[in-house]
């Protein structure tokens, strides 16, 4: 691989990775804090060349991926998406009971989630890497047009995984669009899909936490569990949404 402090070396392969792919899938958790450390050029084009392997409905790959990073027109877009996280999550954290029930508390996971999302949009702008992935939008567009980015988006994720650093999508762009497309020049005809923020995680990388297989799961109709919607051992559990309110935590 080339050396990651200077110029990419065009005929290098892609860095191996070590971890096997359920693994990785597995383990590929929302990723909100990051290291102050540059994401070097050599692990940038592997994670976008993983995106840009997603697949799209008959191959058009009418994907395209913004990557900011320190120029001043990076800058000014995540300084933009950052005053509506800021805003988003101070919404959030009144509307979903944050600081209520066990989010009082000093260490609950409510807590803790808190304290993670707080950082996140306090520091959004200082994020090493973001990432918009963008797709151009077809004339008469199916009910699956979305269905063209998001896989790649989950690449960048897994890729990044893979590599040792983590992101997360959010929708943070949506209410600043307008402003977004006049400073990067975004043709009329272009759906953002999100913000990927990326960096070397603070943290290290978890399993992740969902319901039962057997509650997401059927088979033949709809809310028939197969007798093989067994979780492997060891499997943690979350429950869906946002923390429940403090009124019906008791
Ligand atoms: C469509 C979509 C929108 C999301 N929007 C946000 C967001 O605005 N802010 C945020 O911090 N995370 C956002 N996320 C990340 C989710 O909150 C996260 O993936 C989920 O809580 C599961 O976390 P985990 O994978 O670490 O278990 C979004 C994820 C998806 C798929």
């Amino acid at each position: 691989m080339p050396d990651d402090d200077g110029e990419l070396d065009a005929r290098a392969p892609l860095p191996a990775d070590t971890v096997g792919l359920l693994e990785g899938l597995t383990t590929t958790r929302a990723i909100r804090r990051y290291k102050d450390e540059p994401v070097p050029e050599s692990v940038l084009r592997a994670i976008l060349f993983a995106a840009t392997r997603a697949p799209t409905g008959t191959n058009r790959q009418h994907f395209r991926f913004i990557v900011l990073t320190d120029s001043p027109n990076a800058l000014a877009a995540k300084k933009l998406i950052a005053q509506r996280a800021r805003s988003a999550w101070a919404g959030m954290r009144a509307r979903d009971g944050y600081d209520s029930g066990s989010g009082a508390e000093g260490n609950s996971r409510k807590t803790r989630m808190a304290r993670t999302m707080q950082e996140f949009a306090d520091n959004f702008e200082k994020a090493p890497i973001l990432i918009l992935p963008c797709l151009i939008r077809q004339k008469n567009p199916s009910k699956l047009e979305a269905a063209s980015i998001y896989p790649a988006v989950q690449n960048i994720l897994l890729a990044a995984r893979a590599l040792g650093y983590g992101g997360v999508l959010t929708g943070y762009h949506l209410a600043v669009e307008d402003e977004l497309v006049k400073l990067l020049d975004i043709p009329p005809n272009i759906f953002i899909a999100g913000t990927i923020t990326l960096g070397k995680p603070q943290g290290s990388h978890g399993t992740v936490r969902r319901r039962p297989l057997s509650e997401l799961v059927f088979v033949d109709k709809w809310g028939n569990a197969p007798s093989w919607a067994i979780d492997p051992p060891g499997t943690e559990y979350a429950s869906a949404g946002p923390p429940k309110r403090a009124s019906a935590e008791k």
